[in-house]
Formats: C-alpha cells, structure tokens, sequence
C-alpha cells in the first residue's frame, strides 16, 4: 500500500467500456479511494456530454465503494493536487500508446512533482478497443456488447444508432 492512497484514472470515456472498466477494478484493489474523472482531451469532439460521461461510468461502477466518478475541465495536474493524489492511473494498451503517454507523464510530473503516473497493462481481450471504434460500430447498427458493461449497452445503443 502507497503512503497517500488517493489515485485518479483520468480520459474522456466517450463512452466508458470492459478496457477502462477492467482498469478501474484492478485500480479500485490497490488505492484506498479512486476518483474517476471525466475530462477534455482538446483534440477530441465527443458524443457524449460530460454529464452522460459521468452517469455512465457511475451506472458501471455503482459496487465500488471507494470509486468516485467526477468531470474536470481543468488540467490534469492541477485536480490531482487539488485531490491530494499520489497517482494518476493510465492503462498502456499497444505499443503505439507509449510514446503519447511517455510524453504526458513527463510533462504531468513537470506541472506536479508530487504525483506519479502508474501504468497498468491493458488485458489482452482490450487491447485493441476504442471509444470511438465502439461509437462507429453502435451507430451502424452494430453489436457492441463485447465491448462495453451490460448495464450501459442499451443506452449507448439508443443515444447513438443513426
Ligand atoms: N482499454 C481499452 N481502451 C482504452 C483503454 C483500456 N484500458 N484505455 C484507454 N482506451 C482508449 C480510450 O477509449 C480512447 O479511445 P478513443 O481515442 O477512441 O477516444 C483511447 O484509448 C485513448 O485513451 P486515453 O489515452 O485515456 O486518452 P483520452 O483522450 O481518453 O484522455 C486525457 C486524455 C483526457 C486524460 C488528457 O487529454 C488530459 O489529461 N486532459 C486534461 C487536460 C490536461 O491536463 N492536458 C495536459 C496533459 S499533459
């Protein structure tokens, strides 16, 4: 056990699927409390609105009590401070991910000396899965039910066939 034992798992979760929700459980075992928050990746355009983000996520995650879901519009390094967090939580799913998160890493710990990213391997089943690939594929009509929780499944479907 960490020494401060508040993590945030940070993205956009446009919409949150089995990759983010397996890192969330495995995230949610090795911290004291979680916070999930929604945030906004600039170079995105998202479907979703921060508020359906958030009540999606918090639907998926209802059994864990340590986890809270929340949306920051803020930078990332400023609301682990403003939390008191010691990690930011990242799931490396392909080794084309790396360099991106090489880069955010750095430049979080530059803004924020006292928080350290952790990376979790994305399980094998998950790495090759996207929001926005399971957004194409929900609105064309198509099964996205390997892909995201159970519970969401008819909501991301109805928000998003064309
Ligand atoms: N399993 C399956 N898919 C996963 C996954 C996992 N474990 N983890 C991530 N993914 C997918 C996501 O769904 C996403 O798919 P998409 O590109 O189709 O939307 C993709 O991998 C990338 O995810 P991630 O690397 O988490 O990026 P993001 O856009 O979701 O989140 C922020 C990036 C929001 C965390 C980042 O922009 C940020 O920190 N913003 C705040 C502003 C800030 O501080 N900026 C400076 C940063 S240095």
């Amino acid at each position: 056990m960490m020494k401060n034992d508040i993590a945030i798992y940070p993205g956009s979760f446009d919409p949150i699927t089995l990759g983010h929700l397996d890192i969330i459980h495995r995230a949610s075992k090795l911290f004291t409390k979680l916070i999930v928050v929604v945030m906004v990746n600039p170079k995105k355009q998202c479907s979703f609105s921060p508020a359906e983000r958030v009540e999606l996520i918090k639907k998926c995650t209802d059994d864990l009590l340590n986890v809270e879901v929340e949306f920051s519009d803020g930078l990332l390094a400023d609301y682990a401070k403003e939390k008191g967090a010691c990690a930011i939580i990242k799931g490396l799913r392909a080794l084309s991910d790396f360099e991106y998160e090489f880069q955010m890493a750095l430049t979080n710990s530059k803004l924020n000396p006292d928080v350290e990213t952790l990376f979790l391997t994305t399980r094998a089943e998950n790495m090759y899965l996207s929001s926005s690939m399971v957004r194409q594929i929900a609105s064309m009509g198509g099964d996205i039910s390997g892909f995201v929780p159970d519970i969401i499944h008819k909501q991301i479907i109805n928000r998003l066939k064309g």
